[in-house]
């Protein structure tokens, strides 16, 4: 299976940081961010993995990844020129993909303590559709939370509600049949102007295709000051 990590955007909520750099080159303990959700995959036995991110980052990237080799796999780079959302970012991934079928998606500040392993080998086994992975968190509204009917299936995932129906989360890591090339491109943008993950999610949900799982270990979107200082905290933990 191959993996795209998705590490464009503006990083507003790091800003001034983010103007010098890339977000997901932030140092979180000892390693720029991109690398942990690398590690993740290249763990989980990923190794084909295509890289987003935006024009000015590309070289840095670039210079410090290059091919991939030093970390265990092997590296693909796509720009995106404009941040129009995490699921334009997703399309630029339509050729890198192919025909493969199904693939997993990683939001490049998204940090996992667990295994990826056992949750993409369920996705393996599904037959078709989607999958997402859950988590309680005490602010579910800086997220996508699922609403769930009588029978436990995820209807509808409202993104960053303001009253949020369940303390549960969507994770940023997404898995994918072939599909989700063509409910990308029948998206118009949001409100805001974006093409929005969750309205891809949606749509698989609306079919009955939306599968879920519930992350057990430690999870961070370090995409904000108090959350980086916690993943930093968090992962300090193995510094000498
Ligand atoms: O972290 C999980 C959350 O991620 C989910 O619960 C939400 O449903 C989902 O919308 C997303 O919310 P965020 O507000 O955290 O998304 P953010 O704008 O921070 O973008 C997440 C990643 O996607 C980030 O690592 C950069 C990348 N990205 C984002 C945009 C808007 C791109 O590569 N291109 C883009 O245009």
């Amino acid at each position: 299976m191959k993996a795209v990590i998705l590490a464009g955007g503006t990083g507003t909520r790091l800003r001034p940081l983010t103007k010098l750099l890339n977000k997901h080159l932030l140092p979180v303990g000892k390693l720029p961010m991109i690398c942990y959700g690398l590690g993740s995959l290249q763990a989980a036995g990923i190794s084909d993995i295509l890289l987003v991110t935006d024009r000015k980052a590309l070289g840095d990237f670039a210079s410090f990844l290059g091919s991939g080799r030093d970390y265990g796999v092997s590296l693909t780079y796509r720009v995106q020129e404009e941040a129009g959302g995490i699921a334009q970012a997703l399309e630029l991934a339509r050729p890198f993909v192919g025909e493969d079928g199904k693939f997993v998606v990683l939001l490049g500040d998204n940090l996992f303590e667990e295994s990826l392993k056992p949750h993409l080998d369920a996705f393996r086994s599904q037959p078709a559709g989607a999958m997402v992975l859950l988590k309680q968190v005490p602010d579910p509204e800086r997220y996508g939370v699922p609403v769930f009917d009588g029978e436990g299936r995820i209807v509808h995932i409202d993104e960053k509600p303001a009253a949020p129906l369940t303390d549960s989360c969507v994770t940023g890591i997404y898995m994918y049949d072939g599909t989700v090339f063509d409910i990308i491109a029948a998206q118009s943008p949001s409100q805001r102007g974006e093409l929005e993950i969750t309205d891809v999610n949606n749509a698989y949900a609306a079919k009955g295709k939306l599968e879920y799982r519930h992350l057990s270990g430690w999870w961070a979107d370090a995409g904000t000051f108090r959350s980086l200082l916690e993943a930093t905290r968090k992962l300090m933990g193995d510094l000498p």
